[in-house]
């Protein structure tokens, strides 16, 4: 059985659907506080099987510890976490408490029960400004906000658990930019107030809830002087899920992979791509970089194909395509 931490979220929900699909046990655990269970209700209705859920915080080491008597737990996919850059610089202590205390506190009950498998959401904001793309699992590892820092703090947490105990079996994925939906349209991204994050905010602009994209900075270094990143389908993500979990015995070393596609696209080719797809004008405006943003940021897939046997097939179209039918079916999220 598989325990599935933040398992209700963007990511989590779809690695669901891709799981339940693939003849996986599990049961979710999330406390909601950036999801809502009507998700999991969706993924139920998508797949056409009962999600077990339990509603708790992973810092909450009692609450886990029931969750381990009552299922046989083998193995851990660790979604859970905060992840809003801007929010984690204004309130760090909240970040680090959440994230890395929380994931000591999952640990330790894990330990406790003798579960030594976890597949983990990095993030390529480890890899800081990185000096030439495509971004190797290899390069330097930096961090330049709080966010960042939690993760990479996680990555070495983990790292040093394998060291003390080699029996454990870890694996650290480390996601470029996830966009996209699931093809039903019945769950997608559903990000709180105004989106942070490029997509879900074009998204916005195109249902008319925004006017207008601000794209932030357009003298970088890149195709069109816009920022350029690698924009992952979740689906395609998610599906890395399922690979971690079927490569994950054979490990014997902590395993740190990139899932990405490759292929970098600037906020303007973002913004075209969806205005073709949705027929909706996306009106922008150029306004000043953004504090901390990077110029490029694309990932070299080729150690994901070679050690998980994964690689995405989704095109930007079926990345734009699925976000504007999710967008148009559900123009307030899980808000209905
Ligand atoms: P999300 O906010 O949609 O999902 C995270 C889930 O974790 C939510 O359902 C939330 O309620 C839950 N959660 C948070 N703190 C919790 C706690 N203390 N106890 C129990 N549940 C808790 O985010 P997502 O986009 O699905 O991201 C999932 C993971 O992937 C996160 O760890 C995130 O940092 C990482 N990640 C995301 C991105 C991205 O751009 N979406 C990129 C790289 C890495
Ligand atoms: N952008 C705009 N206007 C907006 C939002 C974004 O121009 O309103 C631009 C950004 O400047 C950047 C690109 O669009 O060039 C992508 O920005 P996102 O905020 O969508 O994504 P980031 O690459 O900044 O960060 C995301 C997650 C981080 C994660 C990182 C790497 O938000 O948590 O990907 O995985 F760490």
């Amino acid at each position: 059985m598989v325990l599935v931490t933040g398992g209700a979220g963007y990511i989590g929900s779809h690695t669901c659907i891709e799981l339940a699909q693939a003849g996986y046990d599990f049961v979710v655990y999330d406390n909601l506080c950036n999801s809502s269970q009507e998700a999991l209700k969706r993924v139920e209705k998508i797949t056409g099987k009962k999600i077990s859920f339990i509603h708790g915080d992973i810092r909450d080491k009692e609450a886990l510890q029931k969750v381990f008597d009552t299922y046989k737990i083998d193995s851990v996919i660790h979604f859970a976490g905060l992840k809003a850059v801007g929010e984690s610089v204004e309130n760090p202590l909240e970040y680090y408490d959440n994230n890395v205390y929380g994931t000591i506190a999952l640990c330790e009950v894990m330990q406790k029960n003798n579960c030594k498998k976890i597949i983990f959401s990095s993030s390529a904001t480890v890899y800081g400004n990185p000096k030439t793309t495509p971004i190797k699992e290899n390069f330097p590892l930096s961090a330049t906000n709080p966010y960042g820092r939690s993760k990479l703090f996680i990555e070495e947490i983990l790292r040093d658990i394998f060291v003390s105990d080699n029996k454990y079996k870890i694996i650290l994925l480390r996601y470029f930019n996830p966009v996209g939906a699931h093809k039903s349209g019945l769950i997608g991204e559903d990000p709180n107030g105004i989106p942070n994050n490029l997509m879900p905010f074009i998204a916005q602009v195109a249902v008319g809830k925004r006017k207008h994209l601000n794209v932030f900075g357009n003298d970088y270094n890149t195709v069109d002087g816009t920022g350029v990143r690698d924009y992952i389908h979740v689906v395609d993500l998610a599906k890395g899920h399922v690979q971690a979990l079927k490569k994950i015995d054979a490990l014997n070393d902590v395993l740190t992979v990139n899932l990405g596609t490759g292929k970098g696209y600037s906020v303007l080719e973002m913004a075209q791509a969806f205005q073709k797809v949705s027929g909706k004008k996306i009106a922008y405006k150029i306004a000043s970089r953004r504090l901390g943003d990077i110029a490029k940021c694309y990932a070299d897939p080729s150690y994901a194909k070679e050690v998980l046997d994964w690689k995405t097939v989704h095109t930007i179209d079926e990345m734009c395509e699925d976000i504007w039918r999710w967008q148009s079916m559900n123009p307030d999220g899980y808000n209905i």
